[in-house]
């Protein structure tokens, strides 16, 4: 595999592998030293056109500790979806000798142009486009789980995951939902209808507009973050009932089973989608999958970068 554009692209082979290099991978991430001489002398550009905290400094982290030379390249607001500036942008990264590009970028399908664009040589990760995909987090979302619930399990399978609140501007939800179901978990989409994609049936997935039924049921609680910018519309009456009948509060946390555990992929609207004590609560993995976001991107760059060619599409 070259690039890493979409979960779709990858197999259940290919996700394991990537999970257990990670596994690999974090124990180095717990040495003093903390760092692999594995991407010396590679260049590694990391070129954000949308907002990102987390996501970036994971990949730089990640990049620095495999020893690459890392740019950052922030252009909020750069036309890379336009066809003139796309090749302006790949010129100048083949320019650079950059050996991989990290994208995030608010146009779906941004990354992929990149990938197939004849101007640009080196490999392409997406680090969310748009409404699409964001396989990183899938990843390391999917890490976080098999670690706390995979009971030596390589895979998921028969884990019940519930993927609450704003599926519909969200490119984590539909990267998880390809990758979970892919190691065999069980997802519900849990939403009002109005935040819900069309086309949802067609999901490899169960779809619940009743939180409080499935609460007990759930071996892990993924929130996601009600995308207010990319809210043109009113897609619910107010704050005060979204958190109502979609919020993780304390009552609800109750109601879990004692091994569930909570996550959300960051940044969270505290009081919003999750309540503070719920985001603090022993349950929560929401720091973990921060760190565990490390060792997931290395793993990635490595795979791609290290000449490892066992990483196939397909299948
Ligand atoms: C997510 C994103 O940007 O898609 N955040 C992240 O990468 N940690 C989710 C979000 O913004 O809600």
């Amino acid at each position: 595999m070259k690039h890493l554009l979409s979960i779709a692209d990858i197999s259940r082979l290919d996700a394991i592998k990537i999970l257990d290099t990670a596994e690999e991978l974090a124990k180095v991430s717990d040495t003093p030293m903390k760092k692999l001489p594995t991407l010396r002398g590679r260049t590694i550009v990391n070129l954000f056109a949308e907002d990102s905290t987390r996501t970036r400094i994971s990949f730089e982290a990640a990049a620095k500790r495999l020893s690459a030379d890392v740019i950052n390249f922030s252009s909020k607001g750069s036309s890379l979806s336009k066809g003139e500036s796309l090749k302006d942008t790949a010129q100048t990264l083949q320019a650079m000798g950059a050996d991989a590009v990290i994208i995030r970028h608010g146009a779906s399908g941004a990354p992929a142009r990149l990938a197939d664009c004849q101007w640009m040589s080196g490999a392409v990760i997406n680090a969310g486009d748009g409404t699409h995909e964001h396989p990183s987090q899938a990843l390391l979302d999917a890490f976080t789980i098999r670690r706390h619930l995979g009971q030596g399990r390589e895979d998921l399978t028969g884990l019940r995951v519930g993927i609450v609140g704003d599926v519909l501007h969200s490119r984590v939800a539909r990267s998880n939902v390809l990758l979970l179901t892919k190691l065999g978990a069980h997802v519900t989409l849990i939403a009002p209808p109005t935040l819900l994609p069309v086309g949802v049936e067609s999901w490899p997935v169960s779809v619940s507009y009743d939180f409080d039924s499935v609460l007990e049921s759930l071996d892990v609680v993924m929130m996601l973050r009600v995308q207010l910018e990319r809210m043109q519309e009113l897609f619910f009456p107010n704050a005060r009932e979204y958190s109502r009948y979609f919020g993780l509060n304390s009552a609800r946390l109750r109601t879990l089973h004692s091994d569930a555990i909570v996550m959300h992929p960051g940044p969270m609207n505290r009081g919003l989608e999750i309540t503070a004590d719920s985001a603090d609560s022993a349950r929560s993995v929401i720091l973990e999958q921060v760190s565990n976001g490390v060792s997931v991107r290395m793993a990635i760059l490595y795979l791609l970068l290290a000449g490892d060619t066992s990483i196939e599409a397909g299948n």
